[in-house]
């Protein structure tokens, strides 16, 4: 079944159940009245004063803390427009409803303290999706509480899944799958959320709180030390110049050659070019003094947060005078609106704390027509890359989730940018994306 399918489903299975979802005949779903006591308690563990309530149905849980907690603002979000319809006839103040959809919430990033979704999670067909939509929306330190079915067993959940999924379905149900620990904790990962803690409670609950990180200040210290201990091997992994660099890229990165994948970035900054480029991160510079070198009449800016990595392309670029070096954070860049030609990020984005500012930033900074290029790791084409980046890139701070996947990231690019190049080579993309002439809100 397709995404649009499962939804369509759950559509119709809940149109169907919205008037008597919180009456004595709501059959299954009664089951659902058993979970309010227990998202109540966790929340008031910790205070909140924005809540999103995802799949929130016809909003028996918004009713029960608008009650106990009239001055707190509150959203709901329900696929179902009967749901909401139900929910919005309670006429709660404080209260906003929405129609829409879980795996992309409709929300500014940054908006909630706390999020809630209690046996919705099941129906969703794209849960990464929804993962990432959470941490967008969620504070920093903001907590995430998951509530929804589960079976200890993974050879039951597995029975679950593939035999009794599909019967549901045959009599109209849009659930698509039940989840235990390690998916969430998967899911947490990628999205770049920590999974707190995770019980399984009663017979077929699972209970889980998840938090945002706070504020990347954490993630920025990690990256420097990460970046200061590696500074020694840094060059020698990337270019593959010793035997035991040339086997992690063959074992670990499917052999892409980054020397060969920098060249090609390269390519894109004319020959000829005598505009500003802004180089972020700069790094060592390894892969770009010689290209540096070249471009005489251009004005380069090479951009990193690392003060080691800085001092190394300090070495090399040392004799250019058109070239700059800036300690700094791609997330709030001194240039102004549109000054900058070319953008370049080479292996930058996956290390990135934080990637909305980033893109946000590099796009604010470029000039219309001009060109934002570069390469990173993107995550979905190699099981053992991903692994590597998760346990160990990730831990040791030289990455930084959440990452996209390939399809992801040209999505991401191509509402702002006109994306001329766009090539996935193993676990890594390169490509070239010329901004829009026309502003975009
Ligand atoms: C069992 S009800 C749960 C309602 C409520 N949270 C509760 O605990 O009683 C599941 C709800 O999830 C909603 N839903 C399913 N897929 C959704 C999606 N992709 N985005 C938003 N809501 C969705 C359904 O419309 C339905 O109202």
């Amino acid at each position: 079944m397709t995404s649009k399918e499962y939804k369509e489903l759950s559509v119709k299975e809940f149109t169907k159940a919205a008037e008597v979802y919180e009456s004595d005949h709501a059959g299954v779903y009664n089951l659902c009245k058993k979970d309010y006591p227990d998202v109540l308690a966790e929340l008031e563990k910790e205070p909140f004063t924005d809540l999103l309530d995802c799949g929130c149905g016809t909003a028996p849980m918004l009713t029960l803390l608008h009650e106990k907690y009239p001055d707190k603002h509150y959203t709901g979000i329900d696929l179902t427009p009967k749901m909401i319809e139900v929910a919005k006839s309670k006429k709660m103040k404080n209260v906003e409803l929405v129609v829409g959809d879980c795996e992309h919430l409709p929300f500014a990033e940054n908006s909630f303290d706390a999020v809630i979704c209690c046996e919705s999670f099941h129906h969703y067909p794209n849960p990464q999706d929804f993962f990432d939509s959470v941490y967008r929306v969620l504070k920093p330190g903001g907590r995430f509480i998951l509530r929804d079915m589960t079976m200890n067993s993974a050879a039951v959940r597995w029975f679950c899944n593939t035999v009794e999924m599909p019967l549901a379905h045959l009599m109209g149900k849009g659930d698509v799958r039940i989840y235990g620990r390690e998916d969430i904790r998967e899911l947490c990962k990628n999205a770049g959320l920590h999974m707190e803690s995770y019980e399984k409670r009663g017979f077929c609950r699972l209970h889980c709180v998840i938090r945002k990180p706070d504020a990347p200040v954490k993630c920025y210290n990690q990256i420097t030390e990460s970046y200061h201990q590696s500074r020694n091997i840094y060059d020698d992994v990337l270019t593959q110049s010793k035997w035991w660099s040339k086997l992690y890229i063959r074992i670990f990165w499917s052999g892409v050659d980054d020397v060969e994948l920098a060249r090609r970035v390269l390519r894109y900054i004319p020959a000829d070019f005598s505009g500003k480029l802004l180089d972020v991160p700069v790094g060592t510079a390894v892969f770009t003094h010689e290209k540096y070198a070249a471009l005489h009449n251009a004005e380069i800016i090479g951009l990193d947060y690392s003060r080691d990595m800085l001092a190394q392309a300090e070495k090399r670029l040392s004799g250019l005078p058109q070239v700059k070096l800036v300690q700094g954070d791609v997330g709030s860049l001194e240039f102004p609106d549109r000054s900058i030609d070319i953008v370049m990020s080479m292996n930058g984005f996956h290390a990135f704390p934080d990637k909305r500012s980033a893109f946000r930033e590099t796009y604010r900074v470029l000039k219309r027509g001009g060109r934002f290029i570069g390469c990173y790791y993107v995550r979905g084409e190699s099981r053992i890359t991903d692994s590597l980046v998760a346990n160990v890139l990730v831990r040791n701070g030289w990455f930084t989730p959440p990452f996209d996947t390939a399809p992801q990231l040209k999505r991401r690019l191509q509402k702002v940018y006109d994306v001329t190049h766009f090539h996935v080579e193993g676990s890594m993309v390169y490509f070239c994306a010329v901004k829009c002439q026309i502003a975009i809100k």
